[in-house]
């Protein structure tokens, strides 16, 4: 058992930088679907971290990728949020635990798309997902076929 207390990870510009891209990209992507709304559409953060980090520079906290997908208007029907780490996942349950549109899953990634995931999102279906996969190094062992 791991009796040390949690920290949240500690980020640097570029990690800033590239939660803003996230940020308005998503806001982007869910507006696009304003002229389809019989398609479900939704954002899953295959890496996603606790949703709260440290700056490295300031030490002030900053909101991580899922809180930022949660702020995106117009909002997206559901979301998903993976990370290996149960330390995060818990403090990811302690936030956005009690939403019905939230799924937090604790676990491999690359396991958790491929078998329960991605199979719902499918073209036929009318299901459509905005996808981060933002892994520490190159641990990505995802592979996807055309439905
Ligand atoms: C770069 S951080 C994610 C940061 C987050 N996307 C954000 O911008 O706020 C990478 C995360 O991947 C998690 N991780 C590493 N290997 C994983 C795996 N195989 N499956 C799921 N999560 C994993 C780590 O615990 C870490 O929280």
């Amino acid at each position: 058992m791991n009796n040390q207390p949690f920290k949240f990870d500690e980020i640097g510009y570029w990690s800033q930088l590239k939660l803003e891209i996230v940020e308005k990209y998503g806001a982007a992507y869910t507006k696009a679907f304003a002229k389809n709304p019989e398609l479900k559409k939704y954002y899953i953060d295959a890496f996603s971290g606790a949703g709260v980090h440290v700056s490295k520079e300031t030490k002030q906290l900053i909101e991580g990728s899922p809180a930022r997908a949660l702020k995106i208007t117009p909002p997206f029907d559901g979301y998903h949020f993976i990370d290996l780490d149960a330390d995060k996942t818990d403090h990811l349950r302690s936030m956005y635990g009690n939403r019905q549109d939230v799924d937090i899953h604790t676990g491999d990634a690359n396991d958790y798309l491929t078998h329960t995931i991605l199979p719902k999102i499918q073209f036929k279906s009318y299901t459509r997902a905005l996808c981060l996969l933002d892994p520490y190094g190159l641990d990505l062992r995802v592979q996807t076929h055309n439905q």
